[in-house]
């Protein structure tokens, strides 16, 4: 009788686990359609991710331009309604395959090694990114580091490591789907429950940013008209520390830098330049966005009164003290586009405090992050 090496003798568990997985649906066939639904779903995300990224930190030598206006309102509302969507086919696919995780010996060659580690990388950076992204868009936050940043470098990790996979088990995924299956009834209806619960994830969220779908949104953390005016705030002007400085009467706009002349302008001094109105979304990093009509001074009249002409930069400052996003970039394709305001009214009143009271910024193709609120310097360079 041959002995087994008393090294690779399985567990006593592990030797009745096979029995315990039955079911036909821990197959090639469900994990290769589930593969491909979510590996179109992973790289939509990060290729809408990496646009959101580079919008609002664009390298030096770039500039995004303003058009078309709903652009950002698009990717960053596919990115996370998509996002949220994929969530039961990740759940559907690890079901499918987590039987594999005891499969004996764990580890034939190195070959083997090397793979199963990817497929290790792959999982964990996938769950890490549904999960975290949930938690954010939900504002609730348990973890310690800064979820920009992790997601950002998490991204390429799962989209590396996804690229891999595909480039090992595409072919093989294609052929299993290709064939003609004996035994379809049960794994089509696995399948279409899946379709169905990413379907109605997205159909229960979509309304976030796509308003005539705003009473279905029910499991969207904002929904257009809420919040005052009819627009969502995310940071109030309380929780920014800046109500006495945006309510003081002495308040001024004023431009500086590589300017020909400083300016310096009063509330009442923007209500007697030229106003304008255009109807402009604010569209959330956080996938949801609402349309609204905001009228105002086009910044690039402001800009004029100064002698700024040609590729200036502008740094439009907030009356906020600190934080991430008291300043923001804004480029010449921005700065010179009619619709790009200092907006003083929203939906036809004067704007509210947590909207940015006296003056604050909006402009096409934008991530709200960008639309500065409480404007007080604008910094040519
Ligand atoms: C499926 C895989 C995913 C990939 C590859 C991915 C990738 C990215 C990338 C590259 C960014 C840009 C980060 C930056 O600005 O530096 C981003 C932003 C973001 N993602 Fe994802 N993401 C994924 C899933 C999700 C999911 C499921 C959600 C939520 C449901 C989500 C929510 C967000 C949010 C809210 C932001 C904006 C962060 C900010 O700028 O504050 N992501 N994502």
């Amino acid at each position: 009788m041959v002995r087994r090496p008393a090294a690779l003798t399985p567990p006593a568990l592990l030797t009745s686990l096979p029995a315990r997985f039955t079911s036909r649906l821990h197959d090639e066939r469900t994990a290769s359609w589930l593969g491909i639904a979510l590996g179109v779903s992973v790289l939509s995300a990060f290729a809408t991710g990496l646009v959101s990224h580079f919008m609002q930190h664009p390298p030096g030598w770039a500039q995004w331009p303003s058009r078309p206006v709903n652009l950002y309102r698009v990717t960053q509302g596919v990115h996370v309604i998509g996002g949220l969507a994929a969530v039961p086919l990740l759940l559907a696919k690890l079901w499918t395959v987590y039987p594999r995780l005891w499969q004996w010996p764990p580890v034939r060659s190195i070959g083997h090694a090397v793979q199963r580690l990817l497929v290790f990388v792959l999982v964990g950076a996938a769950l890490f990114q549904f999960a975290t992204g949930v938690l954010n868009i939900a504002y609730w936050y348990p973890f310690r580091f800064f979820f920009t940043t992790a997601h950002y470098w998490t991204a390429y990790i799962l989209a590396g490591a996804l690229v891999i996979h595909v480039a090992d088990q595409g072919a093989k995924a294609r052929r299993t789907v290709m064939t003609r299956p004996q035994d379809a009834v049960g794994r089509r209806w696995f399948l279409l429950t899946a379709a169905a619960a990413s379907g109605t994830v997205a159909l229960t969220t979509a309304g976030e940013a796509f308003t005539p779908l705003a009473r279905l949104a029910v499991l969207a953390p904002r929904r257009p008209g809420t919040g005052p005016q009819g627009v969502p705030v995310n940071k109030s002007a309380a929780a920014t520390g800046v109500t006495a400085l945006a309510r003081d009467p002495g308040w001024r706009l004023t431009v500086t830098g590589r300017v020909a002349r400083r300016v310096v302008l009063s509330l009442d001094d923007l209500r007697a330049l030229p106003q304008h109105t255009a109807r402009l979304p604010i569209a959330c990093v956080e996938g949801w966005s609402v349309e609204a009509d905001w009228r105002g001074v086009r910044l690039r009249d402001v800009l004029r009164l100064a002698g700024v002409s040609g590729d200036a930069r502008i740094r439009v400052e907030s009356l906020e003290r600190q934080g991430r996003y008291r300043t923001s970039r804004v480029d010449p394709p921005h700065w010179r586009d009619p619709l790009t305001l200092l907006a003083l009214d929203l939906n036809g009143e004067p704007l509210a405090l947590d909207h940015g009271h006296p003056c604050r910024l909006i402009a096409p193709n934008r991530p709200g992050v960008m639309q500065t609120k409480w404007v007080h310097r604008l910094v040519v360079s």
